[in-house]
């Protein structure tokens, strides 16, 4: 990309990313005096009220997990109950503590970690930021297993293309190399490839349930019995589905074994920010084996501020997130998040029978709440779908390999008539490309760009052009 053509972009993202250009006061610099606190509510209350409609209305592709305004209301005080409490000061807080290891054993038992409380070595784990750091943590976890106990220097993991960037992100960040698996025609990772792509550095395998792209569950116990015939860890990814499947099993969906019922599962990541129904900013990392977990922390013995460890990425961190996911859990319950996952289940089969109905789309993937779709009709250019969707108000994700769109069921598109909503949308985007298959989009010539066979160089360029429209003042 040339100065122009960068100028170009920017212009085309200036729009979608900084909407408020002159309708509020921008501050390039601290005020000289503080501004009054009702006048900072009053912007904050102005901006919440332009923003909430889309989210709370279900126009949004995942985001938004539950967002009834009772529960927000609950989940605030308890925010404000706990705001100053801080984890990395568990003689301060001691309720943390207490939060943070009942918030693990909940879940490690929603997984069949085992009762925490039983003779048995039951799963154990920590409270992360979000899934991202979960993974993250895992990996290094790994790494370092491997460093200590077998000498790895040049470690590996193998992962399916379809794992979350976050994969991509720890071998970037930790120096391992990911060797990604292929797909089969079901979005499903290839086991047999997996297994070539091992050998003696292969600090740990990953599979997804669920996968973000479409939703679909990777072969959890083909892949695991691998790693375990071959002794190395596999970590299942439940970001995005550890929440969901286990109630839709109860349901009696055909869930097949994911969690620590599998032998080979050794780790596994969980969001509480997602379907735990949780305010963002946690999620859960577990490991079969107390031993692996300890080579997560970080510590020191030699600095001069003292003994110092923490479990985590962060050092101090904020305990009322922590709290919040606590009441998240203990508020809704197994009957609780068993009703969210029918109600988000019905909605999802929904819209997914009526985007097979459409002409011109096809559904990519079994999942059972994420509505993932393409088109292989020359006339529905699927990102210009994707565009008019955004025009009608909905923000769904875009999805490359293949290029295609998804959108992801909460609680928001089980209201009446969201499902029927989307669909009728959805219907009229894809005539509207049909019409005029270069109408006015603003995303998908990014989107063409981005997947375009120039690469690197070319993605290169949309981010920085993003980072600097997204940080321009
Ligand atoms: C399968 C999966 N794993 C990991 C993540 C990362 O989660 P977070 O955005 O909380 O870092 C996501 C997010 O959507 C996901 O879908």
């Amino acid at each position: 990309m040339d100065a122009d053509e960068r100028a170009a972009l920017a212009a085309m993202l200036e729009p979608e990313l900084k909407p408020y250009d002159d309708r509020f006061q921008r501050h390039h610099r601290l005020p000289p005096t503080g501004l009054d606190r009702e006048a900072v509510l009053a912007e904050m209350r102005e901006l919440q009220a332009l923003e909430e409609a889309r989210w709370s209305d279900g126009y949004a592709s995942g985001a938004v997990y539950h967002g009834d305004p009772d529960h927000i209301a609950f989940m605030n005080e308890v925010y404000a109950l706990n705001s100053q409490a801080n984890p990395l000061h568990a003689d301060l807080w001691p309720s943390a503590t207490k939060y943070e290891a009942e918030i693990v054993a909940m879940v490690a038992s929603m997984l069949h970690g085992g009762d925490a409380h039983e003779d048995a070595p039951a799963v154990c784990g920590t409270v992360t930021s979000g899934g991202t750091e979960s993974i993250l943590l895992a990996m290094k976890t790994y790494r370092d297993q491997a460093r200590a106990e077998r000498g790895v220097t040049e470690p590996n993991i193998v992962a399916p293309v379809s794992a979350h960037a976050a994969f991509d992100k720890a071998s970037q960040y930790f120096g391992i190399e990911l060797r990604r698996v292929p797909l089969g025609r079901d979005f499903k990772a290839e086991v047999s490839v997996a297994r070539q792509l091992v050998d003696a550095d292969t600090v740990a395998m990953v599979g997804s349930a669920v996968q973000f792209p479409q939703g679909v569950i990777d072969p959890i116990e083909e892949l695991a019995a691998v790693a375990a015939e071959l002794g190395i860890g596999f970590h299942t990814d439940s970001c995005l589905g550890g929440f969901v499947l286990p109630w839709a099993e109860r349901l009696g969906h055909p869930v097949p074994p994911f969690d620590f019922r599998v032998p080979g599962v050794t780790s596994m990541s969980c969001d509480t920010h997602k379907f735990g129904y949780a305010a963002k900013g946690t999620s859960v990392v577990l490991y079969r084996d107390p031993d692996l977990r300890a080579h997560q922390y970080y510590r020191t013995a030699e600095w001069p501020g003292g003994l110092y460890f923490s479990p985590t990425f962060a050092g101090s961190r904020p305990g009322a997130l922590s709290a919040q996911a606590w009441a998240a859990l203990v508020s809704i319950g197994e009957e609780g998040y068993l009703e969210a996952t029918r109600r988000i289940l019905a909605a999802a089969a929904v819209m997914r029978d009526g985007v097979a109905a459409i002409d011109g789309l096809e559904l990519h993937g079994d999942s059972l709440w994420l509505v993932a779709f393409g088109s292989s009709d020359p006339d529905v250019g699927i990102y210009a779908v994707l565009d008019q969707m955004g025009h009608r108000g909905w923000s769904l994700n875009g999805l490359q390999q293949p290029p295609s769109v998804h959108l992801c069921t909460t609680l928001r598109h089980t209201a009446d008539g969201v499902a029927e909503r989307f669909l009728t949308d959805l219907a009229a985007a894809v005539e509207a490309v049909r019409a005029d298959p270069g109408a006015g989009g603003s995303m998908a010539p990014v989107y063409g760009m981005a997947a375009s066979v120039d690469g690197r160089g070319t993605v290169e360029d949309i981010l920085r052009t993003y980072v600097d429209v997204l940080y321009r003042v």
